[in-house]
């Protein structure tokens, strides 16, 4: 039985409890993580009933292998590598404590349009450290409860360094915003606690924190400095689509032998390699569908596929807005705001 957060409610409101995990659940025995959607949080999932949030480590399973990067992109990951693996020789062997005394562990950013592989490479920068991950998406840790989501955040931080976890926040542009002008004043303030809880677990955690985004520009300039490396992911260009189509078709997939993944390449500019894998996927539930001897994805299915996802990114959804310009409006915390541990107190 697995340890973590468990939510039972009580006459003033949803409680929080956590259940240690047991020795044989030890890391060797996490869940995988699905393909390409590492998740943490099972509680509504989990078909038990249980509908409390869940900070549940797992296993990454992809690895930077799979990761196709132009090289300016790839190099910038690396050096996020090289800032944990020599995070001891940096600060305590090097000195570079004496310039940056308050800096404990590695945050990093990782930005760039939909679909360009952000949340995959934070898996495998997991993977590349042979850590467990532990996925947080921000709904997940808002809570209608007021006071409930900087205990969230808290127990987050608390869940990581227990597992020795790198911890992922998948679309932190709501947590780390700048202030809000349009919400009411004490729904302000209490956003404003979170981001300074936030701020304040950051400067604490020793670990590897990964932040993906695609609307940078709603950071709040307080983080901005924090995070040590932000890595900007782009559109693939010309050579990078075609790695992505060598790399995204999977072996068993039947494709038609002459397929020309250079003119592949060259038909999908503009895609995003998430875009691809809708693309393949598509066309080949088209080929399933012919089945037997024309079961297999040929060129036009693919490039039909490819035109409905282009249209699909120009005309569905929207483009970030321009983001509230970043101002440093996160304030410390009094001692009195700071949430104490996890103890009874909560
Ligand atoms: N650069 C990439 N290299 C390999 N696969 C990619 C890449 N970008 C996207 N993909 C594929 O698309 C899927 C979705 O990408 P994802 O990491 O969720 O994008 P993002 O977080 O930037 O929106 C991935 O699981 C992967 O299969
Ligand atoms: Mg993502």
């Amino acid at each position: 039985m697995p340890g973590g957060w468990k939510r039972s409610t009580e006459t003033d409101g949803e409680k929080l409890s956590y259940e240690p995990r047991t020795e044989e659940s030890g890391h060797a025995e996490l869940p995988h993580s699905p393909a390409g959607t590492p998740r943490s949080w099972d509680g509504r999932q989990s078909g038990s009933g249980d509908t409390a949030p869940h900070y549940i480590p797992e296993q990454p399973r992809r690895s930077l292998d799979e990761v196709v990067l132009p090289d300016t992109v790839r190099q910038r990951v690396e050096l996020a590598l090289d800032l944990v693996a020599h995070h001891t020789l940096l600060y305590d062997t090097w000195g570079l404590r004496s310039i940056d005394p308050h800096r404990r562990g590695t945050a990093l950013n990782l930005y760039g349009p939909s679909g360009t592989g952000k949340s995959l490479c934070a898996e495998a920068l997991a993977h590349r450290l042979g850590r467990p991950v532990i996925n947080v998406d921000y709904a997940q840790i808002e809570s209608k409860y007021v006071g409930d989501t900087p205990k969230n955040i808290v127990r987050c931080f608390e869940a990581a360094r227990e597992h020795g976890a790198v911890l992922v926040f998948d679309e932190a542009d709501s947590i780390l915003g700048s202030r809000l002008s349009r919400v009411s004043q004490s729904a302000d303030h209490a956003v404003n606690v979170s981001r300074a809880v936030m701020l304040q677990q950051l400067d604490r955690c020793e670990g590897l924190v990964v932040f993906t985004t695609n609307f940078p520009r709603n950071y709040d300039a307080a983080f901005v400095r924090r995070i040590l490396t932000h890595v900007q992911f782009e559109l693939p260009d010309l050579e990078t689509l075609h790695r992505l189509w060598e790399q995204l078709l999977p072996e068993a997939l039947p494709v038609d032998p002459g397929l020309d993944r250079h003119a592949l390449a060259r038909e999908s500019a503009g895609l995003a390699g998430g875009d691809l894998v809708n693309v393949i996927t598509g066309a080949a539930a088209v080929a399933a569908r012919r089945g037997g001897e024309s079961g297999v994805v040929t060129a036009v299915d693919l490039t039909a596929e490819i035109e409905s996802a282009r249209r699909a990114r120009d005309e569905v959804g929207h483009s970030p807005e321009p983001g509230t310009p970043a101002e440093d409006t996160v304030r410390r915390l009094s001692q009195a705001e700071v949430p104490g541990s996890l103890g009874p107190s909560l």
